[in-house]
């Protein structure tokens, strides 16, 4: 069975008293709206008590005695009462909207703020959707649980105290004969509810994995057609639904046998209440309107009885949300700002890595004793075989991550001596995937640099040679690019991550050519643009073309975790090495590209290697 990364447990296996704590701690400076919203509760809950009580005095003292002055005077104590409880009801609404609204809000603010801080190692290890999953559904299920879980308790307990009071007035012997029914109803509701649980629970780990499935099948659509793997995945469907179709139908069995089994019960507490004050009323020990107010209780107290299943489920649903939300909140940053760390204002762009060493797992070093020097204003080429590591040292540049040892440094100091600000907002970079956000192209231009004018904008996007196709798009800069830039090709969305780049006037500039191929006038304008800013910055291109290569400063060739080569391109090519080779090799791909030779070319080598 494969692993869709987004199993996992829907229910905390028991009201973990830390989790509920902590629960309590978030929302503890609302306790003046969560005291008004369960006294409005507590409020509703008793009067409904109370009517039954009316309802006993009605036929006692008007209606077997024939006065109807007394059954005037309870039916307006009645609409009285009646208008309270609505002012009641209005009120918990009301405060259970604006609580859990509240509550919601506040998580999502907390948790967001703090995705905020977290390093790129974290992302890199949690899968988007689980992070999604937190912010939206497990806030509101704690939002539900400060509400409406709160207000199942709190009916249920004022309901059975309310009830008992009133019964213990009107015949304390039989009220204690139908409390003592109370636990045995709880246990049985109780045993019900987890044998419910543990169905229901397998169903819905089942449903995850098939939602998981689902999700890969129809993003990967494309993949399993082509690999021809219709027929195993239907398979795999199969044993996924037959497996939540029997847990399901176990958890419907048991809920639908649990009705009936309380009603029985039910019937012979009400048998107890029958017999007993059949011979109390010839004693004068209970009245008619007595027993119909028992009977009336009675029904009271099973409610929340039947419903305890329900309640208790949806509580640990709530707990084990609020479990998850608490694990991401606890999540520390791996990098994070030193306690001296200044913002020095400006940086100066000249950057040294000392003995450098640096991996993402443990076993598989990526850069060992890495050592480089580079100027101010210097434009230093990376290239080097995919998976050498160029996206890594402009990775740690960046302060995504950080050396395991040995230092880096920017402007002559540690840069961990600075404050992540300082340095992450005095580079621009064009990464390998360009990233843009939903919103407008002027937005995304303008995230460079958030206070610069509409014209400031153009002419960034001028210099970075984005406005020509920008003003062919139908709404100019005011067109969306769609979620993560989706409706724009990737050639478009470096431009506009240029343009970006340009309007920030970084002193450090980053780019990572992308290896996917853009046209020919796309690669012209790129390449333009980059000059624009190679100009002013230090600069570091990860380049696959050839003209962004020669025209560096010093190129660097990476392989195995390590600078290789180093120097101008002529002298590299003078040393004839791996530069060379790979220099001769693009450079004659390129002049047969043009002149058409290319495919020809590599026909007669498929021949050839046949
Ligand atoms: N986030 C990550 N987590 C774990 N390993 C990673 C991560 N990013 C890169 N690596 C590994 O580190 C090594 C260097 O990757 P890097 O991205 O720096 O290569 P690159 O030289 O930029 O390659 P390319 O030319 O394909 O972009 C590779 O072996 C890669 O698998
Ligand atoms: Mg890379």
């Amino acid at each position: 069975m494969p692993d869709f990364g987004f199993e996992e447990e829907e229910f905390s296996t028991s009201l973990d008293r830390g989790t509920i704590w902590r629960i309590a701690n978030e929302v503890k400076h609302h306790w003046k709206w969560v005291i008004g919203f369960m006294v409005a509760v507590g409020w509703v809950s008793s009067l409904e008590s109370y009517f039954t009580y009316l309802s006993k005095r009605i036929l006692d003292e008007a209606i077997v005695t024939g006065r109807s002055d007394a059954l005037i005077s309870i039916i307006s104590i009645y609409s009285v009462m009646i208008l309270f409880q609505a002012v009641g009801v209005l009120a918990f609404i009301y405060l259970a909207g604006i609580l859990g609204h509240r509550v919601q809000y506040e998580l999502r603010k907390k948790l967001f703020d703090h995705l905020q801080t977290l390093s790129f190692s974290y992302y890199d290890r949690t899968p988007v959707g689980w992070i999604m999953s937190r912010l939206t559904s497990d806030t509101e299920r704690i939002a539900d649980l400060v509400t409406w879980g709160l207000l199942d308790i709190t009916w249920a307990l004022m309901n059975i105290i309310t009830s008992f009071v009133f019964m213990v007035t009107i015949n304390w012997q039989l009220a204690l004969i139908v409390f003592a029914m109370v636990p045995v109803l709880v246990v049985i509701g109780v045993w019900f509810k987890q044998k419910i649980l543990v169905e229901y629970r397998q169903a819905r780990k089942t449903n995850s994995k098939i939602t998981g499935s689902y999700n890969e099948n129809i993003t990967g659509v494309r993949v399993v057609k082509a690999l021809g793997r219709e027929a195993e995945n239907l398979t795999e469907f199969g044993v996924l639904t037959d497996e939540m179709y029997r847990s399901s139908f176990r958890a419907a069995w048991l809920s639908a046998l649990f009705l009936p089994v309380v009603q029985i019960l039910s019937a012979v507490a009400l048998g107890c209440i029958v017999w007993y004050s059949g011979g109390q009323i010839s004693l004068g020990g209970i009245t008619v309107g007595g027993i119909q107010a028992f009977i009336g209780y009675l029904t009271f107290m099973m409610w929340p009885i039947q419903d305890l299943a329900r309640v208790y489920a949806s509580m640990q649903h709530a707990i084990a949300s609020a479990e998850r939300v608490f694990s991401l909140m606890d999540v520390q940053p791996d990098i994070n700002d030193s306690p001296g760390a200044v913002d020095p204002g400006t940086i100066r762009g000249d950057i040294v890595f000392k003995d450098v060493e640096f991996f993402y797992d443990k076993d598989k070093p990526v850069l060992k004793n890495f050592n480089l020097t580079v100027r101010q204003g210097e434009t230093i080429a990376l290239v080097g075989p995919t998976g050498a590591g160029k996206s890594t040292v402009v990775n740690l540049i960046c302060r995504f991550y950080e050396p395991r040892s040995g230092t880096i440094m920017i402007g002559g100091r540690d840069y961990r001596t600075l404050t992540m600000h300082s340095i992450q907002s005095r580079i621009g970079m064009v990464l390998q995937t360009p990233h843009l956000f939903s919103g407008s192209i002027r937005e995304n231009i303008r995230y460079g640099r958030l206070d610069a004018t509409d014209a400031e904008i153009e002419a960034a996007a001028v210099l970075a040679g984005a406005h020509e196709f920008i003003m062919e798009l139908d709404k100019g800069y005011e067109g969306e690019v769609g979620e993560g830039g989706n409706l724009l090709s990737v050639g478009q969305k470096q431009l506009i991550s240029l343009a970006r780049a340009i309007l920030a006037k970084p002193e450090i500039f980053i780019m990572d050519e992308a290896t996917s191929s853009v046209d020919t006038l796309t690669e012209a304008l790129i390449q333009k643009g980059m000059e624009v800013l190679m100009k002013h910055s230090t600069s570091f291109i990860i380049a696959h073309r050839l003209s962004t290569i020669r025209r560096a400063d010093r190129i660097l060739v990476i392989e195995n975790g390590g600078i290789s080569e180093m120097g101008t391109h002529a002298e590299l090519l003078r040393a004839k090495g791996h530069y060379y080779r790979l220099y001769t090799r693009q450079f004659r791909q390129e002049r047969e590209r043009e002149s058409g030779l290319y495919e020809l070319n590599s026909l007669e080598m498929a021949q050839n290697s046949n």
